[in-house]
């Protein structure tokens, strides 16, 4: 079935100038992109976010980080697209984390893990719609553009 899913590339990652490597990746595994910005989190929307976690011992450190400098965002589709993109993410800690994954190859730690990928379809929609409205999402074709001689 073809899904959406949420994709953040976190403020670590955007520091370390990490987004190209990283959007490669997801292109390379067939992704298709349909909504894109970059957005600095206010505590109060990184509380928002994250408000499963309140509470844990993370919780407070994790809104301080999400919220430190701007993320990019993103909508993911593809056939599968939750489980497919947490695949190619990896495990939240690096140490735990397949090798080949995003955070295998970037992340420094649990918390700086550089991306946020949607854990189920039910999360994916209230993640989706946490940043994008219905008329950012867009669901483009592919089409072969001719090239245009310039007399
Ligand atoms: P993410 O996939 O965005 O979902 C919740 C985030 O909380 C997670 O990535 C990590 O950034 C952070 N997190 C989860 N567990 C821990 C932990 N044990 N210690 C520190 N940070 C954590």
């Amino acid at each position: 079935m073809i899904q959406n899913t949420l994709f953040i590339i976190k403020p670590d990652a955007v520091c370390e100038n990490q987004v190209g490597k990283i959007v490669d990746i997801i292109l390379k595994n067939g992704f298709k992109i349909t909504a894109m910005k970059m957005a600095r989190m206010s505590r109060k929307r990184a509380s928002e976010f994250y408000a499963e976690h309140k509470g844990k011992s993370f919780y407070k450190p994790l809104v301080e980080f999400m919220s430190s400098n701007p993320v990019i965002v993103m909508v993911l589709r593809k056939e599968n697209a939750v489980e497919n993109l947490r695949k190619i993410v990896g495990a939240t800690s690096p140490a735990k984390a397949e090798r080949g994954t995003i955070r295998k190859r970037f992340a420094r730690d649990g918390r700086h893990n550089v991306v946020h990928a949607s854990d189920s379809p039910r999360s994916a929609k209230r993640e989706i719609s946490f940043f994008f409205s219905k008329d950012e999402i867009f669901l483009w074709k592919y089409r072969n553009y001719p090239v245009v001689k310039m007399s």
